[in-house]
């Protein structure tokens, strides 16, 4: 986990503007009922933001936080793959754009955005906060009203991302959206899917992965492998920390006193073009004692790995020192 994920200053403006005189008692109503609903982790019937003040709400309570994780998910891609320079996007299920500014920030050379979305609410804040942003390529940004829709062509993009939706979706039409989004980044793009970091979540994730490697694609991130998975189910699960600070607004919708928060997700990129990946991944907190170094990985060729670095390896007990939850290990270009 790395230090903290604020929003941009220009989406934090934008979006302090766009819930500022709405009435905080509603704002506090809806955001109550927006957790219980996704704590539930049902698949949507019908869409769970309902309205204009649901929106505002999820964009209050929740957009700072699917931010930080998509961001943190989207730098370890660009760490597994420094070649690889997307010029267009496609987010589907995109909400109020949580994901296309995190993508922005990623690859500023990103020059193409697209977002598909149910909700025509938040289309309108989405595109609205946008709209505010410094980036031309976010204030170009394309919305459209549709749904995932597996029999339509793929929206042909070279970053393919899909944030805190797939648990939305019925959980028989995953496998065939998963196969449609591989085939909207075609040979050369990657998928990210991202998650709550939540068994649940990590489930989704895990059937997900397999879906893209049975079809054809290699892991990028986090896995440093495209093997199965090798925590044991119901014992554990793959997923990563993301801090964020809270706004004033976020504190007060959310009635809290801490000004940070983390929020833990779990994620896969892949892509059918081998850019790289890591060697290993940590999967836990390091536990930094004097003198040694122990960690948790998760291994390209071994599985999971319990490994102590000590002091008398010198270069990578320094490196082992600095590393983090979910970062690669050995740290890129060593
Ligand atoms: C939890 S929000 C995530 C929003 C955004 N991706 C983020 O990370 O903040 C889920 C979004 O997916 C949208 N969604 C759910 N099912 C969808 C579908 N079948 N087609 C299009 N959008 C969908 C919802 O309307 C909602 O905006």
């Amino acid at each position: 986990m790395r230090g903290m994920t604020a929003l941009p200053d220009d989406l934090r403006a934008a979006l302090d503007e766009a819930l500022d005189g709405l009435g905080r008692r509603d704002l506090a109503r809806a955001v109550e009922r927006l957790s219980g609903r996704y704590r539930e982790g049902r698949a949507a019937t019908a869409p769970i933001l309902a309205t204009a003040g649901d929106v505002a709400a999820y964009a209050g309570y929740r957009m700072p936080a699917t931010y930080a994780a998509v961001h943190a998910a989207l730098a370890e891609v660009a760490r597994a793959a420094p070649g690889y320079a997307p010029a267009t996007m496609a987010d589907l299920g995109g909400g109020t754009g949580a994901a296309l500014w995190a993508a922005q920030r990623t690859w500023p050379g990103l020059g193409e955005l697209a977002v598909t979305e149910q909700v025509p609410e938040a289309i309108d804040l989405g595109r609205r906060l946008a709209a505010a942003s410094a980036a031309p390529a976010l204030r170009g940004a394309t919305w459209r009203r549709g749904t995932i829709d597996p029999a339509a062509p793929p929206p042909a993009a070279d970053l393919v991302t899909l944030s805190y939706v797939l648990g939305e979706l019925p959980a028989a039409e995953r496998e065939s959206a998963v196969r449609w989004l591989a085939d909207a980044a075609g040979d050369e793009g990657v998928v990210v899917l991202v998650e709550p970091g939540t068994p649940d979540g990590y489930e989704r994730v895990v059937a997900a992965r397999d879906t893209l490697v049975g079809h054809g694609l290699t892991v990028l991130a986090p896995c440093p492998h495209d093997h199965a998975c090798p925590i044991p189910r119901g014992q554990d699960w793959c997923h990563f920390a993301a801090r964020l600070p809270r706004l004033d607004a976020h504190r007060q919708i959310k009635e809290g006193t801490l000004n940070f928060e983390d929020e833990k997700f779990s994620y896969v990129a892949a892509s059918r073009h081998p850019y790289g990946r890591a060697a290993s991944r940590v999967l836990r907190h390091p536990l930094k004692r004097k003198g040694l170094v122990a960690l948790r990985e998760c291994t390209a060729d071994e599985g999971l790995a319990d490994t102590t670095v000590t002091k008398r390896q010198r270069e990578l007990y320094r490196a082992a020192r600095d590393a983090r939850w979910g970062d690669a290990w050995p740290p890129p270009g060593d």
